[in-house]
Formats: structure tokens, sequence, C-alpha cells
């Protein structure tokens, strides 16, 4: 076994950094593909946090190839931000490699995702205004600038001064903005187009060349299942496919050589931004996970919604990704609860549902089916085997694998490295 592609299986911020880094130890390569700066992954290391947009979770390990694949969304000042502060906090950046066919993120993209958001008023998705929405929207409309059109001078400069022709009018007659000029956009991006250029190559080519030669493969999924574009809670979702399938096309990896998806699950639940929610607690309850898991977002700081774990999701997330394991997170924020519960199925009208439903107006409408659990009300955060771990905890994990049908593959009790109990075998 030689690629694993890790998921997120709920809205995001499971801790997908933290597994990321954890299993680059043993890993040649970590690929993001899909995403861009919306992204905020977490990796600590001794008490030490490291926060990540666009370089993969693997940075952190001298020699590992950090590829940003050709279906992430690039802005190169962010990215060129991170390079800075890794390297001046003594973090290898040698082995960064950046997809030729990666999209770039230009001012007017962060400008209309702002402005839109605006203009939608109550209707607003709640994005990361890192103009992630409307990088796709051109990719999709086939007026997107690419990282090998960056490089080039007097492509950049053509393309940028076409684009922005028409980017002006929606600017001035949709948005009342003043234009923006091209000059400077060039001038700004020529410099990071200088200082981009040495990390930039077919990462298709590399990848399937490594993939050729067993090497090990991490797949690093950003975002998560119920904001996929097509199987989230549309339209209150992202831009991309967060799902495993996101790496045939996001990376240029055929599907077919893949060999295990992890789905990264919280031990309960998180969203950030608008959109339906069925466990969500508006009550102490949400309050008390809030405050005892310091759910603050990476990216914007908002606090984050809380509730409990939904199995249905989670369930589902594994249907479309495949998921061979979990890794349960933040199990030990679970530590002080009397009584945690898990939501095991969905009802309408006292019938249960077998699926998620695809319109916001019914999934409004759904009761969430709880099954209570007592907590363990013990500190898990230094233990390191699965047998060690409470009866409840396990009755609680165990549970959710039963309902799920995915085994348990990784628990992790804490943020750092070592707070991590495995059970899978042979990940790679
Ligand atoms: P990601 O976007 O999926 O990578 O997740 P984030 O990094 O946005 O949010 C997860 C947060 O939980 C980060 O602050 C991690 O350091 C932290 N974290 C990850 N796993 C654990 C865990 O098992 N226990 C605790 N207490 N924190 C964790
Ligand atoms: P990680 O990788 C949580 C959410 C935003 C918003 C919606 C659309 O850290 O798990 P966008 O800026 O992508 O157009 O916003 O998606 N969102 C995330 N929520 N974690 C993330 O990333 C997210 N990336 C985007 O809050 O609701
Ligand atoms: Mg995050």
């Amino acid at each position: 076994m030689s690629t694993v592609v890790i998921s997120g299986a709920q809205w995001g911020d499971e801790g997908k950094g933290k597994i990321v880094d954890y299993l680059a130890a043993q890993a040649d390569t970590v690929v993001r593909f899909q995403g861009g700066s919306n992204a905020g992954h977490t990796v600590t290391v001794n008490d030490e946090e490291y926060k990540l947009r666009l370089l993969p979770s693997g940075i952190l390990y001298k020699g590992t190839t950090c590829v940003i694949g050709n279906g992430v969304v690039v802005d190169p000042q962010t990215l060129l931000e991170e390079i800075d502060s890794m390297k001046a906090r003594g973090v290898d950046t040698s082995g960064i490699k950046l997809s030729n066919r990666a999209h770039v993120v230009m001012p007017w993209h962060k400008l209309i995702d702002e402005l839109g958001e605006a203009l939608r008023g109550e209707n607003k998705i709640g994005t990361t205004k890192r103009g992630i929405g409307p990088c796709y929207i051109d990719k999709a409309d086939r007026i997107g600038i690419r990282i090998c059109d960056l490089i080039d001078r007097e492509e950049f400069a053509l393309k940028v001064a076409q684009v922005l022709q028409t980017k002006n009018l929606i600017l001035e007659k949709v948005y009342n903005h003043a234009p923006l000029n091209a000059d400077e956009i060039i001038r700004e991006y020529e410099g990071y187009a200088e200082r981009l250029r040495p990390f930039v190559c077919d990462t298709i080519a590399l990848l399937n060349e490594q993939v050729d030669a067993g090497k090990k493969i991490l797949f690093e999924g950003a975002q998560a299942t119920m904001l996929d574009i097509d199987y989230g809670t549309y339209p209150y979702v992202t831009s991309s496919h967060p799902i495993s399938g996101g790496v045939g096309v996001g990376a240029g990896v055929a599907p077919k050589k893949i060999d295990k998806v992890f789905g990264v699950v919280k031990a309960y639940c998180t969203r950030v931004g608008e959109g339906p929610f069925p466990t969500e607690q508006l009550n102490e309850i949400g309050d008390k996970l809030r405050i005892a898991g310091h759910e603050f977002g990476t990216v914007t700081g908002r606090p984050r919604r809380t509730g409990w774990l939904d199995a249905c999701i989670v369930k589902y997330a594994g249907q479309l990704s495949g998921t061979d394991y979990m890794a349960v997170t933040r199990l030990d924020i679970l530590d002080d609860f009397d009584e945690i519960k898990m939501c095991t199925a969905y009802k309408i009208n006292g019938e249960v549902l077998n699926e998620i439903p695809a319109s916001l107006k019914v999934l409004a409408k759904v009761e969430p089916v709880y099954e209570t659990f007592a907590g363990w009300k013990t500190d898990i955060s230094k233990i390191r085997n699965y047998e060690d771990l409470p009866a409840n905890a396990k009755k609680y994990l165990e549970r959710m694998a039963e309902v799920t049908g995915i085994k348990i593959g990784i628990v992790s009790v804490g943020p750092n490295r070592e707070q991590t109990i495995v059970l899978a075998k042979n990940i790679f």
C-alpha cells in the first residue's frame, strides 16, 4: 500500500492537519489536491503550533516532497508568506512543488468574493473571503490564469489586461466599485512569479512517476464532504471536491491507483459559516463544546458552530469516499461531559430516512435521533493504547464504527504528534 487519501468527513476542521502530519513521518510525499487558502490546518509539534493554508502538512519533515496539485487555487502572496514564515522557523522548504496547471487567485477574485457576500446579504454563504469561489468560477468559465501563465511574463500581462476588461465592467456596473489597475497588478504579480518559479513543475508527471516507483504518498484533503460542491449542503459549500474522488481530477492520479482512504472525524461536530447543521446545539451544551474545544476558526477567527456527532453524515462521507478507516480526533474534548449524544438516524414525520436529503428545506425538517452515552470523566490525553481508554469511551467509538460501517483506524487524544492511538495496521 503506498497511496493514502485523508479526507474530512464533516464540515471541516476535523483535525486533518494533525493526522496528515502524524502519517507524514512515513511518507515520501504529501499532496494538496483541492481548495486553497480557505483551508486552515494546524499542526502541533512539542506544543508549538504551525498553521498551514496552502502548504501540505508534511512540510515539517525535512526531505518530504510537498506538492500543491493542479486542482488547488493558489494565492501567490499567501503562499509566499507561508513559505517565508516556515523558513524563518527553520523549516526546510526545498521539497515544495507547485503545479504549472494550478489556477492563480487574482485580486479581483478576493474582491468579488467579498462584494458578492455583501450583496447576498442575509443569504450570504459565510465564505472565508479568500477568492476561492470566484477563482473556480473563472476556471470553469475558461478565463482563469494558471501558474504556467503567471511565470510567462508576456502571456501573463496579456491575460490580465484581457480578463480585467470584463472584471472592471462587473466591478463598476454591478458592485459600484472602483476599477482595478492592470499595470499595478502585473507589477505585483511579476514579483511573485520570480519567487515562485523555482517551485513550479509538472506535478502530474512527478506524482505518476512516484506512484509507479512505489513511493509513499499522502493526499491531504482540505474542507470536507459536507462542503463538497456536489455532495455537501449546497449552496452552503465550497467550490471544490474534498471527497477522495477529488484526487483523480485535482492531482492527476487515477482512482485505481488509490490504496486506502482515511476519513477524519471530530468526536463531536462543528461548522463555520452558514447552512444547515442538524445536530447543532444552540444551548449550554454547544457553548461547553466551543469553550472546551477552543472552537474558533484558524483562518477567520470566527466562533465555530458546535453540536453532537452526526453519524449519518459520517456514514454518507464513507460511502462517497470509499473510506477504509476513520481517524477520530478530539476525543479528549469530551472528557468532562456527564453525558454524550450521537445522532444515529434522521427521521421525518416519524419515518427513518435512508439518505441525506438534497433539498435544504427537507434537511431543515429532519429530526436527529439521538443515542445517549455515559461520559468517562477522565483525562484521556496521556493514553497511548486503545485498550487503556475508559470503557465508556470505547463504547462510544465502537457504536460510531457500527453505525457508520467504518473501522476505527486512529484515535487522537490531543493536538501533539504523540497523542495518537493507532489501531490500523500497515497504513502504508
Ligand atoms: P483541519 O482544518 O481539519 O486540519 O483542522 P484545524 O486545524 O482547523 O482544527 C483542528 C484543531 O484541533 C487544531 O487546533 C488541532 O491542533 C487540534 N487537534 C487535532 N487533533 C486533536 C485532538 O485529538 N485533541 C485536541 N485537543 N486537539 C486536536
Ligand atoms: P479546513 O481545510 C471549515 C467554509 C466557509 C464557508 C464555506 C465556503 O480548514 O477544514 P469558501 O471560502 O470555501 O468559499 O467558503 O466553506 N469553509 C471551511 N469551513 N474548514 C475549512 O477548511 C473551510 N474552508 C471553507 O466557512 O461556510
Ligand atoms: Mg481547519
